[in-house]
């Protein structure tokens, strides 16, 4: 071995010892006749000194950042100790030492605070990984790993892995395709879920499943959402809905105790969707803070204000403290929400004074006993800002959503070190798209409906009412897993597909292994699967998952060190059968 020990590991009760490290130089500082080396690998820096005789020798074998070496010496005690680090107390006195590898001048500093811009960290990926920041990340990610197959396994649930080669199916997101070389002018897909073959092992028996298992999706890229991406994915046979929230609770339970030391709460709080879009605007609330949404429809109409009298809906929330706001202040917040990402007209502010009195922007139509009205439709306080939009249903419970979690971020309500998690339950089973005129699955159509509405699959006029037999974890804000009780029986499975509008020919080429699979003896089954980078980010107080990933794809989905997707040559074209109209 190049070395006795690592370079995080040496303390006091080393002095004394003979030692050999091998790690990257971070830095060099000269002082007269003397060098200080700090010399980094994964485990931590321990400082080596070389004394006069060996500065020569450093002279005419000089070292530079990121070289590999080899040091061998003795432990002393330091007499400039550093509290910064675990090692501080001790340096190396280096007797000899070797270079393994000279190295390029690194095109950013190896440094917390590096001054490489993203791109270029992601062209020189493993040079970025050196730095400590993305090295907690990953280990936070192995450790998340870890414990999630420690309480998998005590739970019995066994890992199988699953196929990536597999066959492009019409529900989801866009799929990934591979040509077939074998087949020419046929195509693989890459799953963007193992959602079928979990369901076919628990029709084969094996009743507790999970993988920690990449998914790909062509879709458009977020900072929590990368094309190829990693889900928790887990089943189970004879469950009902309860059994695998409680599985799943616990999981997260054991996640946070042993990665972060975090005491979840006893029982996660629970909301239908119905809950979650009338109080929070979207189906992944983030309670961290109040601020519920409030529909003023009935207070805010009939006052000749053409603007809410020409409206859908209208809709305010108060932020606490905020009537104070300057008129820059509020004409930048009415920017804000005429941003195109938002897309609102206008924006509508009571200012509820400290002194019992009211301003807003519509004190012409509307008088101090309707405003006071609204205030308290709005569980306003005095000292609090009312903000109300207007306008098409959708778009308005859309931006006050959002602008509820920017006015969370401005007053500091969204911790990143409090978590908040929740169970949203019952949503849709269908959503009625209209640009294809027909019903899409809201979670995908083996999602069972809730037993009392398996009876409305047979009427066509009751699918906006059908709720799923479905729910999703989310926690602060952001939907971490997504599951569902299963239809298990061969029936209601294909007026499932009939509902979605495939043609029992369309339904048996696509999905006849299922169908088939469940003439043969079916447990009734649920699962869930959870992000897996997601939470990892979460974990860590952040959004941005590709931090989390050892070579992520940057936000155009191009690998920047591989520089893929590439044009491939033309032999290999031919090979599959194939032409590019580029
Ligand atoms: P769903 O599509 O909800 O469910 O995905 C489960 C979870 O995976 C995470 N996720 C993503 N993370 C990063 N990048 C992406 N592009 C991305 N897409 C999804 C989310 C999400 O909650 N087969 C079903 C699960 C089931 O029914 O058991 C499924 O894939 O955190």
């Amino acid at each position: 071995m190049h070395r006795t020990h690592t370079c995080g590991e040496l303390r006091t009760e080393h002095i004394g010892q003979s030692v050999v490290l091998s790690g990257w130089v971070k830095t060099i500082r000269k002082f007269g006749s003397i060098t200080f080396i700090d010399l980094r690998d994964r485990y931590g820096i321990t400082q080596l000194y070389f004394n006069d005789a060996l500065n020569v020798l450093l002279e005419s074998n000089p070292l530079g950042r990121e070289f590999v070496i080899e040091a061998k010496g003795k432990v002393v005690e330091r007499s400039n100790k550093n509290n910064q680090i675990p090692t501080g107390d001790i340096e190396i006195e280096v007797l000899e030492y070797q270079i393994f590898n000279a190295s390029a001048v690194p095109p950013f500093t190896i440094e917390d605070d590096t001054d490489g811009g993203d791109e270029l960290r992601m062209k020189y990926r493993y040079l970025d990984l050196r730095r400590d920041v993305v090295r907690k990340n990953l280990e936070l990610r192995y450790a998340v790993s870890r414990a999630t197959r420690n309480f998998l396994d005590a739970a019995k649930f066994m890992e199988v892995e699953t196929p990536f080669l597999i066959k492009s199916t019409p529900e989801g997101a866009r799929d990934f395709v591979v040509p077939s070389r074998m087949h020419q002018g046929q195509f693989y897909a890459l799953p963007q879920s193992p959602q079928l073959f979990k369901q076919l092992l628990m029709v084969a028996g094996y009743d507790r499943y999970f993988q920690i298992v990449k998914c790909f999706r062509d879709e458009d890229l977020r900072a929590d959402r990368q094309p190829e991406f990693t889900q928790i994915d887990c089943e189970m046979s004879f469950v009902n809905q309860e059994d695998v929230l409680e599985t799943f609770e616990a999981m997260a339970k054991y996640i946070f105790k042993d990665v972060k030391n975090i005491d979840m709460p006893d029982a996660f709080p629970r909301m239908t969707w119905e809950e979650a879009m009338r109080d929070y605007g979207n189906d992944k609330p983030d309670i961290r803070f109040d601020m519920k949404i409030k529909n003023l429809n009935a207070l805010a109409k009939g006052q000749q204000f053409p603007v809410f009298d020409d409206a859908e809906l209208v809709i305010g929330i108060a932020a606490p403290g905020c009537s104070e706001y300057t008129r820059k202040q509020l004409d930048e917040l009415t920017e804000w929400v005429k941003r195109p990402q938002i897309g609102m007209k206008g924006l509508v502010y009571i200012k509820v004074n400290t002194d019992g009195t009211y301003k807003s922007s519509v004190d012409k139509f509307f008088d101090a006993e309707k405003l006071k009205e609204i205030a308290n439709t709005c569980g306003a306080q005095a000292g609090d800002l009312i903000l109300i939009v207007a306008g098409n249903e959708a778009l308005t419970r859309k931006a006050i959503s959002e602008l509820r979690l920017e006015m969370g971020n401005r007053l500091g309500l969204r911790d990143n070190s409090v978590f908040k998690p929740l169970w949203v339950i019952d949503f849709p089973l269908f959503e009625y798209d209209d640009e294809n005129a027909r019903w899409i699955a809201c979670h995908h159509p083996f999602t069972s409906p809730i037993p009392a509405h398996i009876e409305w699959m047979n009427d066509t006029s009751k699918y906006k009412d059908i709720r799923a037999n479905a729910y999703d974890l989310v926690l602060n804000g952001t939907e971490v897993g997504g599951g569902s009780i299963r239809i298990f029986q061969k029936s209601l499975q294909e007026k499932m597909f009939a509902a979605l509008g495939m043609s029992k020919e369309e339904s048996n080429l696509q999905f006849g292994f299922l169908l088939s699979a469940f003439e043969y003896g079916t447990p009734p089954h649920g699962g869930i699967a959870l992000g897996f980078d997601r939470l990892c980010a979460l974990l860590a107080g952040t959004e941005a998952i590709r931090d989390f990933i050892a070579f992520p794809k940057n936000n155009a989905g191009r690998d920047m060190m591989l520089d893929a997707p590439s044009h491939i040559d033309e032999k290999q074209m031919k090979e599959l059968g194939l032409k590019s109209v580029q």
